[in-house]
C-alpha cells in the first residue's frame, strides 16, 4: 500500500463548523436524557438510572457548554442555579390575576352539601338533573407560585403577591429539581402533546416535612458551630417561603423545596382540555409534578367520602394540607359561575382543624412518669388546636427543652396532629417579651428532688431523661410498680389487673407494695364490679403468690435495667436477699450479665432507705423464697455464658417452661437470632428464625437436644446433616 493510498484512507479533517455542529447535537441529545431522567428522579420518584450515571451525563454536557459557550442555552440542566445574589425581587404584573378561594371549616358532610347546593343553585340545576361532578385536591399548605413557560421554556415565575402583582423568584424557583425548565412534549394517553406558546402554571411550592426535618437538623448544626445568623424554622411552611424569597440562589438551593401543580393562568395557543381533571393530566403530561391524591367525584356525597379519606391519611402524607380543595370539574360550567369578589365562585377549600396554632407559656411543669421519668411540660394558655383545646404540651426532656429554649413567658407554636400527643415545636423569638424566665435547668428547678415523692432525682450518662429514683415510693409511679410486681413473670397475682389497680390506689387503699398483702375480701369487694366471689379469689390468689423466688421477687420490684434473666442470675450469685442489698458496684458487677449500668440502677435502688423498708415490709407480710449460699461460680451450671432462641412449639414444654429451664441452669434467652447466638431451639412451625439459624450455620436443637443440654449431655444437633 503506497503512502497515498494510506492518506486517501484517513477521514477528512472535520471543520470547526462541523465540530459545532457535532457538539450542538450531542449537546441537545445529552439534555433531552437529563430531562427525561431528571423528571424520573424528581417528579415521578422513580429514577431508571443510578445517580452516579446521572452524573456522568452532567458532567459530560458540563464539559461541552464550557467548550461551546455558545451552546449554554437558560433551559439546559446545568443551568438551575445562577450565580448572582439579587438586592431584591423585581415585581411581576400577573396577566391573569391570582386569586384566592373561599375557605371555610366545616365539619362534613354539612359542608359538602351546602358547596353542592350552592353550585347547582347558581347553575340553575333542578332537583332532576344529574348529580354535578368534581374535581378534588388536597390545599396544600405552602405558597402559590406562577410559572411561565413560553414555547416550552420556563422564562418567569412569579409569588402571588397581592394577587394583581407579585415579585421576581425566577432564579430561586430554577433551583426547585421537580420544576421543568423546558416542558415535555410526548404524549400520554389522550392528552394533546403539542405544547402551548404560553402556558401559566399555578401551583403550590412547599417543603416536605423529611427535608424539613434535615434542614432543621443542618441549622442546629450550624448554630452549635457558631455560624452566625443562621436560625431553625418553626414548620415547613415558612422554611420553603423564607426559602422562595432568598437573596442568594445558592442559599434557596441548599433548601429542598418540592411543587405540584394545581391550575392555569395565561394561556395562549394551546386548546383547554374541556375539564379541570383534563388540564391536571396535561400537566403532568408537560412534566410537571401533580398530586396523585386528587379524584373525580360526583355530588356532595362523593365530596365528604373525599374529604373523610384524606383527613384519615392526613397524618400519613409526606407533606402538610391544611384542607381539601373542591372545585367544579366542567370548565365551561366554572366560566358560567365566574367569580365574586376576587374568589371563584366553583370552588371552596374546607380546612381540618390547624394542627399548629400559636399561644403562649404561662409556666413548665415537671412530670412524673410511670418509671420515674421527669417529664418538662409546657402550661399553655389554652388553644384550640388539632380539634380540641390544648393546655399542656409536653417538651419532651431537658435537652429538647434547651434546644428550643422554651420559657415561662415565650410565644410558642404548638403542634397537635392526630392522636399523638401535643408538642411545642418552637418558640416565636421575635415575640419574646423583656420579661422572660431563666434557660431551663431541671435540678436546679426541683432542688434535686421529685416533685412528687421528694426522692432524689438522677440522671444517668448517656441518659436524656431525669429520673425519680423513689420507685415504689412514688405515687406517680405507683399504679404501674404495682401492675408490674402483679405480673405473671414476677409475683404472677391472678386477677390483680389494670381496673382494679386503679381503684386500689384512686381509693388510698394500696400507698406501697406491701399494703397489697394487707387487703381483706371486705375491703375487695367494695370496688366497683368486684363481687365477694373475685374479691375471695383475688385474696387467695395474693396469698399463693407470697411463697416465689429470690428471682421472681427481685424481678418484681421493679428496678431500672434489671430484667427477668438479670433478677434471676443475680439470685443465683447471691441466694440471698441481704448479700445483694449490700453488694458494692464491683461485687455486683462480678454476676454474669450484670454491667456497670445495671449495677449502679442496683446500688441507687438499695440506697433509697424507703427501698430497703419495701423489702423489709414485703418479707414482713409473709412474702419468702428458698435462700442458698448463692453460687460462687456461675461456670458450673450447664448452660452458664450460652444464649438461646426459642422459636416454633415445643411437642411437650410451653414456651415460659423451656425459658425457666435454661435461665435456671444459667443460661440467656434472646428473642432474636444473630451470630452470637448458641442455639435455635426449634418446634413445630418454626418460621423465619430457625431459616436465620440455618442460613448463619447455628447449631438447632429440637426438645430432646434441650432437655439432653440442660442434663449436661452434648447434644445431638437437629440440623440435618447435609454432608
Ligand atoms: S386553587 C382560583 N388548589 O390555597 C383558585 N389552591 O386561596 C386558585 N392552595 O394561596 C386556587 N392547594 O396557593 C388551589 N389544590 C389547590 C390548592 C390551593 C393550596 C392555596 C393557594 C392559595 C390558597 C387558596
Amino acid at each position: 500500500m503506497s503512502q497515498t493510498d494510506l492518506f486517501s484512507a484517513q477521514p477528512p479533517v472535520p471543520s470547526p463548523a462541523d465540530l459545532a455542529d457535532a457538539a450542538a447535537e450531542q449537546a441537545a441529545a445529552l439534555r433531552l436524557q437529563l430531562h427525561h431522567h431528571a423528571h424520573r428522579y424528581y417528579v415521578l420518584d422513580a429514577p431508571e438510572i443510578p445517580d452516579a450515571e446521572y452524573d456522568r451525563l452532567f458532567q459530560a454536557l458540563q464539559a461541552i457548554e464550557a467548550a461551546h459557550p455558545a451552546l449554554r442555552t437558560p433551559d439546559s440542566p446545568t443551568q438551575r442555579v445562577l450565580g448572582q445574589v439579587l438586592d431584591g425581587f423585581a415585581s411581576v404584573r400577573h396577566t391573569v390575576p391570582m386569586l384566592s378561594i373561599r375557605t371555610e371549616t366545616d365539619t362534613e358532610p354539612a359542608g359538602a352539601v351546602a358547596f353542592d347546593a350552592r353550585a347547582r343553585r347558581e347553575l340553575g340545576l333542578g332537583e332532576e338533573a344529574p348529580p354535578l361532578r368534581y374535581a378534588c385536591e388536597l390545599k396544600f399548605d405552602g405558597l402559590a407560585i406562577n410559572l411561565r413557560y413560553v414555547d416550552g421554556v420556563l422564562v418567569q415565575a412569579a409569588t402571588r403577591g397581592d394577587g394583581e402583582s407579585g415579585e421576581d423568584v425566577t432564579q430561586n424557583i430554577r433551583t426547585i429539581g421537580q420544576i421543568p425548565l423546558r416542558l415535555q412534549q410526548w404524549q400520554r394517553g389522550e392528552v394533546a402533546g403539542a405544547l402551548p406558546a404560553v402556558l401559566e402554571v399555578r401551583g403550590e411550592v412547599y417543603m416536605r416535612r423529611g427535608a424539613f426535618d434535615r434542614l432543621n437538623e443542618r441549622q442546629r448544626e450550624r448554630i452549635a458551630r457558631g455560624d452566625k445568623g443562621e436560625k431553625t424554622f418553626v414548620n415547613p411552611r415558612n422554611a420553603a417561603a423564607g426559602a422562595v424569597r432568598q437573596h442568594d440562589p445558592a442559599l434557596a438551593a441548599e433548601r429542598p423545596l418540592s411543587f405540584f401543580a394545581y391550575g392555569l393562568g395565561d394561556v395562549q395557543g394551546w386548546a383547554l382540555p374541556a375539564t379541570h381533571s383534563g388540564v391536571l393530566d396535561a400537566l403532568d403530561a408537560f412534566g410537571l409534578p401533580v398530586c396523585a391524591e386528587r379524584a373525580v367525584v360526583e355530588g356532595a356525597g362523593g365530596l365528604a367520602a373525599f374529604h373523610q379519606r384524606v383527613g384519615a391519611q392526613r397524618d400519613q402524607l409526606p407533606f402538610d394540607i391544611d384542607g381539601v380543595v373542591y372545585k367544579v370539574d366542567d370548565l365551561a360550567l366554572q366560566r358560567q359561575m365566574g367569580f365574586v369578589s376576587r374568589e371563584p365562585r366553583w370552588a371552596v377549600a374546607h380546612k381540618y382543624p390547624a394542627q399548629e396554632q400559636m399561644t403562649t407559656v404561662r409556666e413548665i411543669d415537671i412530670q412524673v412518669g410511670r418509671t420515674g421519668k421527669l417529664t418538662p411540660v409546657a402550661k399553655l394558655e389554652p388553644v384550640f388546636v388539632g380539634g380540641t383545646t390544648v393546655s399542656n404540651a409536653t417538651l419532651h426532656n431537658e435537652d429538647e427543652t434547651r434546644r428550643k429554649d422554651v420559657r415561662a413567658g415565650d410565644t410558642v407554636i404548638v403542634r397537635r396532629a392526630g392522636d399523638v400527643i401535643p408538642e411545642v415545636v418552637g418558640v416565636v423569638l421575635e415575640r419574646r417579651p423583656a420579661e422572660v424566665g431563666e434557660p431551663f435547668d431541671l435540678y436546679q428547678r426541683l432542688g434535686g428532688h421529685c416533685p412528687v415523692c421528694g426522692s432524689d432525682i438522677v440522671r444517668e450518662e448517656g441518659e436524656a431523661d431525669w429520673r425519680c429514683t423513689g420507685g415504689l415510693f412514688c405515687p406517680a409511679q405507683r399504679k404501674q410498680a404495682l401492675l408490674h410486681f402483679a405480673g405473671r413473670r414476677a409475683m404472677d397475682v391472678e386477677g390483680l389487673g389494670d381496673k382494679v389497680v386503679e381503684q386500689l390506689v384512686d381509693a388510698g387503699l394500696v400507698r406501697t407494695l406491701p399494703e397489697l398483702y394487707t387487703l381483706g375480701v371486705a375491703k375487695l369487694a367494695a370496688l366497683d364490679r368486684m363481687g365477694e366471689r373475685s374479691a375471695q379469689n383475688l385474696v387467695e390468689a395474693l396469698e399463693k403468690s407470697r411463697h416465689t423466688t429470690l428471682g421472681r421477687f427481685l424481678y418484681a420490684l421493679g428496678i431500672r435495667h434489671v430484667g427477668e434473666s438479670t433478677a434471676k442470675a443475680l439470685a443465683r450469685h447471691f441466694g440471698g436477699i441481704d448479700r445483694l442489698v449490700d453488694a458494692s458496684v464491683e461485687q455486683l458487677t462480678e454476676v454474669a450479665d450484670v454491667g456497670p449500668v445495671v449495677a449502679q440502677s442496683l446500688r441507687t435502688f438499695f440506697d433509697q432507705p424507703h427501698n430497703r423498708e419495701v423489702v423489709e415490709r414485703l418479707r414482713a407480710a409473709g412474702v419468702d423464697w428458698p435462700e442458698s449460699d448463692g453460687v460462687p461460680s456461675a461456670e458450673v451450671l450447664p448452660l452458664s455464658g450460652l444464649t438461646l432462641v426459642l422459636t416454633g412449639t415445643l411437642p411437650t414444654l410451653g414456651r415460659d417452661a423451656a425459658k425457666d429451664l435454661i435461665e435456671a441452669a444459667g443460661g440467656k434467652v434472646s428473642g432474636s437470632v444473630s451470630k452470637k447466638t448458641h442455639y435455635v431451639v426449634a418446634g413445630a412451625e418454626a418460621g423465619s428464625k430457625l431459616e436465620k439459624a440455618q442460613s448463619l450455620g447455628l447449631s438447632v436443637l429440637d426438645e430432646a437436644g434441650l432437655l439432653a443440654l440442660l442434663g449436661g449431655v452434648a447434644p445431638q444437633s437437629a440440623t440435618p446433616d447435609l454432608t
